[in-house]
């Protein structure tokens, strides 16, 4: 059975885009919000900009690289439509390119309203849809029940890869419509309330599902936790209901017309799915471990076959990743402040009280937080692997990733929690925080780039040769 091989350009144009686009953009704004100083006029584009660029450049082009290796493998078939492959990511980088420089370049050098700029705009959003709708379309095409040679793997996390489909279809398309309405109205802002809910869609029905079916399925390899248990199918399923069922509820269409009461219902279906994701993370025995490890802590270790040396005790390395499992952990721990924060804002408002914070804060240490740290994390230690690469080229830059990557978290999202301090040392700090964050995490992606090509192509056969 004949695999692909790793498309490696997912990975760079991941890293590009967010170097030069996502990351920038955040890095820019949040250091002119901290000091205070010019912002641009068309803030809310800026915004929205940065935020699609995270969502689909970073996030989502480290998602596609590694789902289209690593699921066939999963499911033990291979892709069923192997060249399509670099046009699905010709299409959607150049989607995100051209909608970038369309809405941000564009309104320098012409009116935002003139045709040219609304046409590329809507131009750049049907393009990227049209290289995540292949995406999907291959992906489902090869992973059809009927077709796979294998589906103990999958079993237990079918329910999250199966909504995570469902996401990047919705996430797209509502986007492209979007763009569509905006140049309809001769503008380059997206309508507010829609494009907000397609992030909190894609955030859910995406981002949250395929980080976790990641995580379930090489964590007892990578951390020792146990294998899935019993009962993950059932609350998969439990998830896909209420995330459902939220999204619906939230639909501006409905917010806009059900008053009082329909926004009492979206927070309680809110506090639901936080609750989920909170059982989701006991069950993934990460921080507690209720259950027995898949690969026991005194189970016969075997010597690293060149240097002789043991695997690190409740690891299967011998430390050649480095400390990686500082930013898995890490990840998981932002991700269970993300939804505490968001549970706790909703009973303050129900009891009355003013929540000192918005949804901005809960949203970072989500997608900052939780899905950044564990890209940083999950590259270091499996691409290698896929890259047949026994080894990071620098495994001590790893730590480093880790410190920088929680610095940024804890400047972008601390300050935000309350309101300004009194005293002039704590509100400086909590100004400096959110200034320096953007600079920091870019600090972070920048070494993650660095091992990452170092390792593909400056390492000789035999320190990671092919494994
Ligand atoms: C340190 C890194 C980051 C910085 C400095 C940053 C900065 C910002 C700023 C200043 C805003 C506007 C907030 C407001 O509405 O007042 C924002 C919004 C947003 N950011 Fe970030 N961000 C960072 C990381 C990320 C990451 C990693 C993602 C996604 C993977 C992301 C996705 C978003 C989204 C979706 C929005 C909302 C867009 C909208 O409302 O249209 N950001 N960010």
């Amino acid at each position: 059975m004949q695999h692909r091989e790793l498309d490696v350009g997912f990975f760079w144009s991941a890293l590009a885009l967010a170097t030069l686009g996502g990351f920038a953009l955040g890095a820019f704004l949040a250091w002119q919000m901290a000091w205070g100083q010019n912002l641009p006029p068309d803030l809310a584009v800026w915004i929205q900009v940065h935020g699609h660029l995270q969502l689909v450049g970073w996030a989502g082009l480290f998602i596609m690289g590694v789902s289209l290796f690593f699921l066939p493998r999963l499911a033990a078939t291979p892709l069923t439509r192997p060249t399509w492959v670099p046009g699905i990511l010709g299409t959607t980088v150049g989607g995100l390119v051209l909608e970038a420089l369309a809405r941000l370049v564009g309104p320098r050098f012409m009116p935002a309203s003139a045709t040219a700029v609304l046409g590329l705009q809507a131009l750049g959003a049907g393009l990227t849809a049209l290289g995540v709708l292949s995406y999907g379309f291959v992906l489902v095409e090869t992973f059809w029940p009927k077709r796979r040679k294998q589906d103990g793997a999958i079993r237990p996390v079918e329910p999250f890869l199966a909504l995570m489909f469902v996401g990047w279809g919705t996430y797209a398309v509502t986007h492209a419509l979007l763009a569509l309405a905006a140049a309809h109205d001769g503008t380059t802002l997206l309508p507010l309330a829609w494009h907000r809910w397609a992030v909190e869609a894609f955030m859910a029905l995406t981002l949250f599902p395929v980080a976790y079916a990641f995580s379930v399925r090489t964590f007892p390899l990578y951390l020792q936790t146990p294998l899935p248990g019993p009962g993950l199918r059932r609350w998969g399923w439990g998830y896909v209901g209420i995330t459902a069922v939220g999204l619906l509820v939230s639909m501006p269409v409905f917010v806009e017309r059900g008053g009082s009461r329909w926004v009492l219902l979206t927070e309680a279906l809110r506090l639901a799915w936080d609750g989920t994701v909170l059982g989701l993370i006991w069950d993934l025995n990460l921080f507690v471990r209720t259950r027995p490890a898949w690969l026991s802590p005194d189970a016969p270790r075997s010597p690293h076959p060149r240097t002789g040396q043991p695997p690190r005790r409740g690891y299967s390395d011998y430390g050649e990743f480095g400390r990686f499992e500082a930013l898995l952990y890490s990840a998981y721990a932002w991700l269970t402040a993300a939804v505490v924060l968001d549970a706790v804002g909703i009973g303050l408002g129900w009891l009355g009280r003013r929540v000192p914070y918005g949804r901005d804060p809960v949203r970072h240490a989500f997608l900052l937080g939780f899905i950044t740290l564990l890209i940083l994390g999950m590259a270091q230690r499996m691409l290698p692997g896929f890259m047949h690469r026994k080894q990071l080229a620098h495994p001590g830059f790893v730590v480093w990733t880790g410190l920088l990557g929680n610095l940024a978290v804890l400047g972008r999202v601390g300050p935000l929690l309350g309101p300004a301090a009194p005293w002039p040392f704590v509100r400086a700090l909590q100004q400096a925080g959110l200034a320096l964050s953007g600079l920091l995490v870019l600090g972070a992606v920048l070494l993650l780039a660095w091992n990452l090509v170092a390792t593909r192509y400056c390492m000789d056969g035999r320190q990671g040769g092919t494994g």
